[in-house]
């Protein structure tokens, strides 16, 4: 079967009067109906442009190459109009904070109710119905008094679990959740997490989950993509993360996982600096300048490859390179 969402050597690159940000570089990614995966990378390693991407929510100054396969049709080709019924009817996104992105002069019930009635889904009743079927379905109680709730009157955690409703409301085939617990408190963000993997698992739905966490990752996900500037460094299993690693980068996130009793930590505690992606990028290995395993052939941009179906690296010492002591 073709997989839900096929992301075929996409490169984004966005434009300013002042230099070009080499944002996505060559990606490929697959995701099959009813798997999640995660997009784990530091901060500006292209994570959300890959989403808005796939959403084709960029901003104008960027440009776009190769394919965004949804269900077998690219998305990159579709005019706007096509694009407008894809966007929350087959793949709905989840924002960070979800606040922002509603509104706050109407009830959340106008909010879900409204998008059902413009796009004839249900009759006033029956939106209303709906509406409080799937604030109940992600843990919010009362739901029928909340809908007459604004947002403000929710706390954070219950807001980003009506924003996973109103994403659910046309049953999407895919969802995509972009840093969606990052703005919560800790013992939050796991319940959050797990109704994520719930409602993933139960509606047999596409998920993409973008963080910084790599331990939030391996909970949520069967595979896990690991990017740095703009790159795939490394696509593993999670149940393999910890056993079968071969790029430096991600074995240097791993240990930097906190203990579950340890101090919490955000990404990394890799030294250096991330590398700068605008203006142009390095001849080789866009993580050389922070490897303690580099050697000659990093010198050269090393190329993607497969070590089994599951399991790819972009790592000169996945083809035979020798490490460094
Ligand atoms: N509209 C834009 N114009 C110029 N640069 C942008 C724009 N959006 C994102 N970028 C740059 O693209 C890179 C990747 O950003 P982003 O995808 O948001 O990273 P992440 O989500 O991993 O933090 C960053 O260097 C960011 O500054
Ligand atoms: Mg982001």
């Amino acid at each position: 079967m073709a997989p839900l969402l096929e992301i075929s050597n996409l490169s984004v690159r966005f434009h300013s009067d002042k230099a070009e940000v080499f944002a996505v570089n060559g990606l490929d990614l697959s995701l099959d109906t009813g798997k999640a995966i995660a997009i784990v990378g530091e901060s500006g390693s292209g994570k959300s442009t890959v989403m808005m991407a796939v959403m084709r929510l960029l901003q104008s100054n960027a440009s776009i190459t190769g394919q965004v396969k949804l269900d077998g049709t690219d998305v990159l080709q579709l005019p706007e109009k096509a694009m407008r019924r894809l966007r929350g009817k087959e793949m709905a996104m989840v924002f960070q904070n979800a606040g922002s992105s509603m509104n706050p002069t109407k009830t959340i019930g106008d909010q879900m109710i409204e998008p059902m009635l413009f796009h004839h889904m249900a009759s006033a009743r029956d939106a209303r119905q709906v509406a409080v079927k799937l604030l109940h379905q992600v843990g919010i109680p009362d739901p029928e008094e909340r809908l007459n709730n604004y947002p403000f009157e929710f706390s954070g955690g219950q807001l980003q679990r009506v924003m996973i409703a109103m994403a659910l409301i046309a049953d999407p085939k895919l969802l995509i959740a972009d840093e969606p617990t990052t703005a919560l408190d800790v013992t939050v963000q796991a319940e959050v997490l797990i109704l994520l993997k719930k409602l993933q698992r139960e509606r047999g739905m596409g998920l993409v989950f973008v963080t910084h966490d790599l331990a939030v990752a391996a909970q949520v996900a069967d595979d896990i993509y690991v990017m740095y500037g703009g790159f795939v460094m490394e696509r593993i299993a999670a149940s393999e993360l910890t056993t079968h690693l071969v790029h430096p980068y991600l074995r240097g996130l791993v240990q930097s996982i906190p203990k579950i009793d340890g101090p919490r930590t955000e990404l990394p505690y890799i030294p250096g600096q991330p590398i700068s992606i605008t203006g142009g990028l390095p001849d080789g290995c866009v993580f050389a300048s922070r490897c303690d395993k580099r050697f000659v052939k990093c010198h050269e941009r090393p190329r993607h490859i497969s070590i089994s179906q599951q399991h790819s690296v972009s790592c000169w010492l996945a083809e035979g390179g020798v490490e460094q002591a």
